[in-house]
């Protein structure tokens, strides 16, 4: 799994390797503009909000939502990314924190109208993964969601076939989001899916 040093050296050129494999409709990014795109939608039915981004990498995401007038904070522990983010989104909240480790103390006194988090949290294990939720639930605000667009398979299955067929490219490392899986485990929330491409889709989550 790449650790932070790896991700300040896939900083500059990310935006263009992502592309690069969205336009191709192959995995690990097909449809990743939709993804961005659908998140972008569902968070603009409010017309201001707060929002936590976690992992946010380049900010291709969250520069927009920061242009629109939101207020941003977001979570990434890669230095290059930050600062790559950071010349876009001068006045964001942006902290320098490994999210496998929980939040941050900087934001604890905050809530949130939408957590958002793209292509990220696939580095963590289910298990993480589902602690990581219920603790991120706890920062929401009343009506707030949990909108995560990853990697991600409506079932084992898809996975599996999208394994096979990616088979030399297939990166053991990541641990991708397998929504009814997820959903069992986080039986008691409120949780839908969007299935997105052959590879990604959007999950949210309220309480
Ligand atoms: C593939 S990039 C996605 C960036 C952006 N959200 C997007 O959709 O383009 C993953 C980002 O998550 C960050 N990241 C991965 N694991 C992390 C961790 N444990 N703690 C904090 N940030 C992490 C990386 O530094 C990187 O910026």
């Amino acid at each position: 799994m790449l650790d932070n040093k790896g991700f300040d050296l896939w900083a500059d050129g990310y935006d263009k390797s992502v592309q690069l494999s969205e336009e191709n409709d192959e995995y690990p990014f097909a449809g990743y503009k939709d993804v961005l795109n659908t998140i972008y939608n569902i968070v603009h039915k409010r017309e201001k909000a707060k929002i936590l981004d976690i992992g946010f990498g380049t900010g291709i995401l969250t520069k927009k939502l920061y242009d629109d007038g939101y207020e941003i904070y977001g979570i990434d522990f890669s230095q290059k990314m930050i600062e790559i983010a950071k010349e876009k989104m001068p006045l964001a909240s942006l902290i320098k924190y490994d999210f496998s480790k929980g939040l941050p103390e900087e934001i604890k006194d905050n809530s949130f109208d939408y957590i958002i988090s793209t292509y990220a949290m696939h580095h963590l294990e289910d298990e993480e993964k589902n602690e990581f939720i219920e603790k991120l639930e706890n920062y929401l605000n009343k009506d707030g969601k949990i909108i995560i667009g990853d990697i991600a398979f409506k079932t084992r299955e898809l996975l599996e076939k999208c394994k096979t067929n990616y088979n030399e490219y297939w990166d053991e490392e990541e641990v991708y989001f397998v929504f009814e899986e997820l959903k069992e485990s986080l039986f008691d929330k409120n949780i839908n899916f969007i299935e997105i491409s052959h590879c990604s889709g959007v999950i949210q989550i309220s309480k």
